[in-house]
This record gives structure tokens, sequence and C-alpha cells, in this order.
């Protein structure tokens, strides 16, 4: 049985991972595939988006509220962290899981709920190879919308490992979502939405971010 099957109620679409719809079994995964080094892979993503103390952050895909929860108490006490998740049970755990300045909204990355200009910065873990592949340019455009002028934008993603039969071994078990090449998986996506590129690069544990502003 594939990981797809583990976490998913319904089928995941060909191109993209889809909702994740068992948090607690998806806390389970991602503490084994960190192989006890998760807490310091999302450390160095958070560290990646160069968060304020004042902040309002939008995470995007935020499933459990993991990356959020590390971020709440670097912008706090103005600060605040919004989490958005399509799938209701990610945002009833992350809801029950959250530190007093974390708000959980269901909603999609294509399709967010809030005004233009209304945050400092959008942060998105693991969650881009999740949305259908049609729909990535809207959110990406989405993100550009909430972002205030001059605001920050940080998308991290999955590097699969360099090793072949390393890779093979996660892609049979992950299904379509872990296959991609981050670089192939965002391509000009980013760009496109009118974000100015400032770096890019691999984190360790195999993740790979972009960092960009909205001019
Ligand atoms: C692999 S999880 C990553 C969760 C979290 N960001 C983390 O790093 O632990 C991907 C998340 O993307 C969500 N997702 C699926 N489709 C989405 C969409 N269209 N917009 C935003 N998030 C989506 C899933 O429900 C899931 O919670």
């Amino acid at each position: 049985m594939g990981l797809g099957k583990l976490l998913h109620r319904h089928e995941e679409r060909a191109d993209a991972g889809g909702t994740i719809d068992r948090p607690r079994a998806y806390e389970i995964f991602a503490s084994i595939a960190f192989a006890g080094s998760r807490r310091a892979a999302f450390t160095r993503v958070a560290t990646a988006a160069k968060p304020r103390a004042g902040d309002r952050i939008l995470d995007v895909g935020c499933g459990t509220g993991y990356l959020s929860r590390i971020l709440a108490p670097v912008v706090a006490p103005s600060g605040h962290v919004t989490g958005v998740d399509p799938s209701p049970a990610m945002i009833e755990y992350a809801t029950r899981h959250a530190s007093g300045n974390c708000t959980y909204v269901q909603a999609e990355g294509q399709d967010l709920p809030f005004p233009d200009g209304s945050f400092d910065l959008v942060i998105s873990s693991l969650a881009v190879h999740h949305i259908p592949a049609d729909a990535r340019p809207e959110a990406l455009r989405e993100m550009f919308r909430v972002l205030r002028p001059g605001g920050r934008l940080l998308i991290a993603e999955f590097r699969p490992p360099a090793n072949p039969l390393a890779r093979h071994v996660i892609g049979a078990l992950s299904g379509p979502a872990m296959r991609h090449d981050p670089r192939d998986l965002l391509g000009p996506l980013i760009p496109d939405a009118g974000f100015h590129v400032e770096s890019e690069g691999d984190l360790p544990y195999l993740l790979y971010y972009v960092r960009a502003t909205r001019p």
C-alpha cells in the first residue's frame, strides 16, 4: 500500500498529492521521514523565511500547523500566524494544538479568503506539490495578492535524494506527490506571479527553498 492510501481518504490526482485527511497519521509519517530531524529541518525553513517580531504571517497548506507553531513565538506578541488548508481534519487538528497567536481557516491556496495586502510574509512548506498542477499559477498569484507591497514569500519543497535507490523507494512509497524535482515543480511559477526571486537553494534534510519578495 502506498503512502497516499494511509494519508488520504480519497484518491490522489495523478499530478498532485491532493488534500491530506489523516493528521495523526501524517504526524507519524513526518516524524519517521525526517528521522528525528523534523524540528531542525523546519527551524531551518522558518529561519530562511526571516520572520520579524510583529509580522502577520500566512501559512498556505499548513497541514497540522507544525511550521506555524515554530513561527508563532518569533512574531509574538503583536504578530500573528494564519494557516489555511482545504482539509477540515487538518484545520481541526491545527486549531486544537494552536498557540494564542495562531488561527486556522479552511481554504485552498488558489482561493484565499483574505483582502489584498493582508500579510507581511507568506510561507508554504511541502504544499505546492499537493495543489493540482493547473491551479498552481493561481495559488501563487493569490499569495502575491494577499502580501503587502514589500512583503516576503518563502516556499519550501521536498527535494528527492540524489541516490537512485533511495529516490526509487521514496517514489514507490509516496505515489505522485514526492517524485518531483523542486526546480521543475516550481519552474517559473514564482516570477510569473510577479515576485522578485531573491535566493533559492538546498536546505538540509531533503528540502529546497525559494525566497522572494513582492515588489
Ligand atoms: C505534505 S502536507 C504539508 C503540511 C505542512 N505545510 C507541513 O510542512 O508539515 C501538504 C498539505 O497541503 C494541503 N493541500 C492540498 N491541496 C491544497 C490546496 N489546493 N491548497 C492548499 N493546501 C493544499 C494538504 O491538505 C496538506 O495538509
